[in-house]
């Protein structure tokens, strides 16, 4: 309807000429067509129309996506199957990459396993193979861009099109930003960011073609909140959520194809007892525990499952830092320090 108002009154408004400017080159001129008063204001009468009835659409847009998601929150949408999926996880050979791994080979979906931990991955490998579960392992260190495009190969090549790309991996330098060695800081940055960027190009291509695909990135509350101890890290995680943004957006608004059918989800957990936090402080337990690698995963792949866009882990922290968000800044630290829960430095 924009275009449409637009056109007509650029048609009725205004003539265009082709100059040649003083260098040789042409500029287009516009000069305003006589109109009669009456004319004008008719003009003006039905651009204002046009608006408003745009307005409309969106409101009435808007207001219907809201309803649907508020219906959504009581009547979670029916989880789709994986059976048959190819389904890489980074990070698959220890903690939430595992239980996430085992649980979806469970569900049916064709496992490809990458660690740069030979031992641990071939771990996760037989355990799913022991439940009759099909399953691929690969090392790989993902900050290794040529060896993730060997990798991508090779994958293609044994098992086929990843249809699922699960960016896992992550590691975790718990200290004053001034403790923190360049070594920690550039290593944080490769494997927690950068490394998704390498994943990435490697498998959506194909994901793309079929207009078929589900991209999962591990953030944390750790990129949603900043927290002490975690500078580097924070800002990896904050960084894994504003990809996320950017990339689904980027598809979304492509004009030439369709990409509607490749899914995002961004996992969200807080303090999970997998080993990589080692210096947990809880104030309040029974309102905000360590969960278990099971407890996360159940919830990850429940999350992939329905499609949903961002979830936190526990899903109370969601709502909690929504509301926190619609208040000043300072508003919200008082309940933090209230919560007073974070990690204390490693030694
Ligand atoms: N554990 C938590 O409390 C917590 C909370 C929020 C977010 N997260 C995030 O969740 C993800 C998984 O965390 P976890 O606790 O299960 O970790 P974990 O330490 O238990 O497992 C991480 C796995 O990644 C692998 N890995 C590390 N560097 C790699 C590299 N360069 N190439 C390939 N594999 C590599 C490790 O070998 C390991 O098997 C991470 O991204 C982490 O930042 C964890």
């Amino acid at each position: 309807m924009r275009c449409f108002s637009f056109y007509f009154i650029r048609y009725k408004m205004a003539t265009t000429a082709m100059d040649t400017n003083k260098n040789g080159g042409t500029q287009t001129v516009i000069e305003n067509a006589p109109w009669t008063d009456q004319q004008g204001i008719a003009m003006k009468v039905y651009n204002g129309i046009a608006i408003a009835l745009e307005i409309l659409v969106l409101y009435v847009k808007m207001t219907a996506t809201w309803l649907h998601c508020l219906y959504q929150f009581f009547v979670p949408p029916e989880p789709k199957s994986v059976n048959g999926e190819i389904i890489l996880i980074t990070g698959a050979g220890h903690g939430m990459g595992r239980e996430t791994a085992l649980r979806f080979g469970k569900l049916g979906g064709i496992i490809v396993c990458v660690d740069i931990n030979p031992t641990g991955n071939q771990e996760t490998v037989d355990i799913i193979k022991n439940n009759k579960g099909k399953a691929h392992r690969y090392e790989c260190d993902v900050t290794d861009r040529e060896a993730i495009n060997a990798l991508a190969e090779r994958i293609r090549r044994e098992v086929g099109d990843v249809t699922m790309l699960i960016n896992n991996a992550g590691i975790m330098p718990c200290k004053p930003l001034l403790q923190t060695s360049e070594k920690e800081i550039r290593s944080s940055f490769e494997v927690n960011i950068i490394a998704h960027l390498w994943l990435l190009q490697a498998f959506l291509p194909s994901m793309m073609e079929k207009n078929h695909g589900h991209i999962v990135a591990m953030s944390s509350m750790a990129g949603i909140v900043g927290l002490r101890n975690l500078v580097p890290y924070c800002a990896t995680k904050f960084a894994v959520r504003g990809l996320m943004e950017a990339l689904h957006e980027e598809l979304r608004e492509d004009k030439n194809k369709d990409y509607s059918g490749i899914k995002f989800t961004v996992i969200c957990p807080y303090i999970v007892d997998t080993g990589l936090c080692k210096n947990p402080k809880i104030k309040f337990p029974s309102l905000m525990k360590i969960l278990t690698p099971q407890e996360a995963a159940d919830n990850i792949v429940d999350a992939v499952r329905r499609n949903y866009n961002e979830i936190t882990i526990p899903s109370s922290l969601y709502y909690l830092n929504m509301i926190c968000r619609a208040f000043p800044r300072a508003v919200p630290l008082y309940l933090k320090d209230f919560l007073d829960s974070g990690l204390e430095a490693h030694v």
